[in-house]
């Protein structure tokens, strides 16, 4: 379980929609950015619903690192060559403004959220690599982020250089949005959970309709749900998923570096830290990047990580990790999130996707910038995250491609390619596994009591094969990274239905 879920127990269910309603504004989604934007446009005078399909700030957003950062690893060299000075200008303002952002509300609100303003970096420890980011701190100084080339980050490991940006933050993601959708609510705002919607017809008003058959008639409508479940845009041949683990353990407050850390060295590492009782803090470090359903052997994965925590961290008392999740981001081929319309004909329907590994500054981000949109202003920042923009082969082609190169391989080969036949017999106790049963594909998990549950191995999005994750029991899609319980639940989109049940 994750440090958040863990330390922010879930509050009584907010009651699912049963009846046919209205609002102004419907929001999909109840992670950051979907609940960000229904508070910043109840703050504004909107009737607004949020509709989440499971528990609000539980999803993607209940399993971040909760970094909020306007420094993004070394985006803002390739920026200055895809979008020029303007743009990277422009993307440090929005970003920052959202960190500003989510200290604002948490002083409004009086929010105890373990909110902690410090410095973010993007090191190496490869020498070869120390003048790219000299060149990537330039950049970030030239956006306007005060930057700066370090070879001192507070790391108990030397590093060979590092991009230094003061003034970023730390929180508690849960604590934060439990709070905020409180107020929502308090200013009329209105929250159903349990509630997957399934339908989307535009117009004037839209309808919204949920799995179970209310519908929600609203002006207009925000897709929030980290994939967008209503792809009328094309944006998944945009966008890239991936999943990181993460592994927390306390060490002695003595030993805390006090800043945010990332390094693209040895599969992404990220560190950060919690309080964490008395003289302790919590180390929360994230890497060992991978597709859903190719991430091999993960629990081996979890291992490599938690030695890499310890051997860096040598204080975690007894080398104890007390907490292990997963995170998953949506990359976009340009690097840079798409907020705005659904698709370039839609007149009142909004996405917000793309965050990379930045959902927190990215979330609030779009917020902001949906939320004025609908109250009739604009940000600067709109053009440079249009959702409609025009494809740049400069910018996007070498990422399309690959993105594509690896979606269509599995979209296509999983067609082609038949599982091995089998039966449930051949699948071990703890296991899950793929085979072909009466000709057709069907995952098989066997539990550790011996009980089989067979699922379809179809994914219910656009049919690639799921892969079972043996270190959180789950079956996933390398095709844009839906993820099922072992019973067939759908755990995360853009898939809404779930995988019927098979006879193994
Ligand atoms: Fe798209 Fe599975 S998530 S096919």
């Amino acid at each position: 379980m994750s440090y958040w879920m863990d330390t922010a127990p879930a509050p009584a269910r907010r009651p699912p929609l049963t009846e046919d309603t209205e609002a102004d504004v419907a929001v999909v989604g109840g992670g950051i950015a979907g609940l960000v934007t229904a508070w910043e446009l109840a703050r504004a005078g909107r009737g607004v619903v949020v509709l989440e399909a499971g528990r609000i700030a539980a999803g993607v957003t209940g399993h971040t690192t909760a970094k909020v950062s306007a420094l993004h690893t070394r985006i803002y060299g390739r920026l200055l060559r895809t979008r020029g000075p303007e743009g990277a200008r422009l993307y440090a303002r929005s970003q920052q403004d959202a960190v500003e952002r989510v200290a604002g509300i948490a002083a409004e609100l009086a929010v105890d959220c373990d909110l902690e303003r410090l410095p973010a970096y993007t090191y190496v420890t490869d020498p070869a690599e120390a003048g790219a980011l000299r060149a990537e701190a330039e950049a970030a100084r030239e956006a306007g982020l005060p930057a700066a080339f370090t070879t001192g980050t507070g790391l108990p490991f030397p590093v060979a250089g590092a991009v230094r940006v003061e003034h970023q933050a730390q929180f508690h993601p849960r604590a934060f949005l439990l709070a905020l959708a409180d107020d929502l609510v308090a200013r009329g705002g209105r929250i159903h959970e349990d509630t997957r919607i399934t339908g989307l017809t535009e117009g004037e008003p839209c309808r919204l309709t949920a799995e179970h058959g209310p519908t929600v008639t609203a002006r207009d409508v925000v897709v929030a749900t980290h994939y967008p479940v209503f792809d009328r845009g094309g944006h998944f041949a945009r966008l890239a998923v991936h999943r990181e683990l993460v592994v927390a353990a306390p060490i002695p407050a003595e030993a805390d570096p006090h800043g945010v850390y990332l390094t693209e060295e040895e599969g992404t590492r990220s560190v950060r830290t919690a309080p964490y009782g008395d003289g302790q803090r919590l180390l929360i470090v994230t890497g060992e990047k991978f597709t859903p359903g190719t991430g091999g052997d993960v629990p081996a994965r979890f291992e490599r990580l938690a030695d890499w925590a310890r051997s860096r961290f040598p204080g975690i008392p007894g080398g104890v990790i007390t907490h292990r999740w997963a995170a998953q981001d949506t990359d976009p081929t340009d690097t840079v999130p798409l907020v705005g319309r659904l698709h370039p004909g839609a007149r009142h329907v909004y996405v917000a996707t793309g965050f990379g590994g930045w959902g927190m500054s990215g979330g609030v981000m779009a917020a902001r910038l949906l939320a004025a949109r609908l109250t009739g202003g604009d940000l600067p920042w709109a053009e440079l995250y249009d959702s409609t923009r025009l494809w740049s082969a400069v910018r996007e082609a070498p990422a399309f491609l690959g993105h594509q190169a690896r979606t269509g391989k599995h979209w296509l080969g999983d067609r082609l390619r038949t599982p091995r036949a089998g039966s449930a017999d051949t699948v071990a106790p703890g296991t899950g596994a793929v085979v072909r049963v009466g000709g057709r594909p069907c995952a098989v998990y066997r539990d550790e009591e011996g009980t089989v549950h067979a699922v379809s191995a179809r994914c219910t999005h656009l049919g690639c094969l799921v892969a079972f994750n043996a270190a959180e029991t789950t079956w996933e899609c390398p095709c844009h990274g839906s993820r099922f319980a072992v019973d067939g639940r759908v755990l995360q989109g853009p898939a809404t239905r779930p995988l019927p049940p098979r006879e193994p």
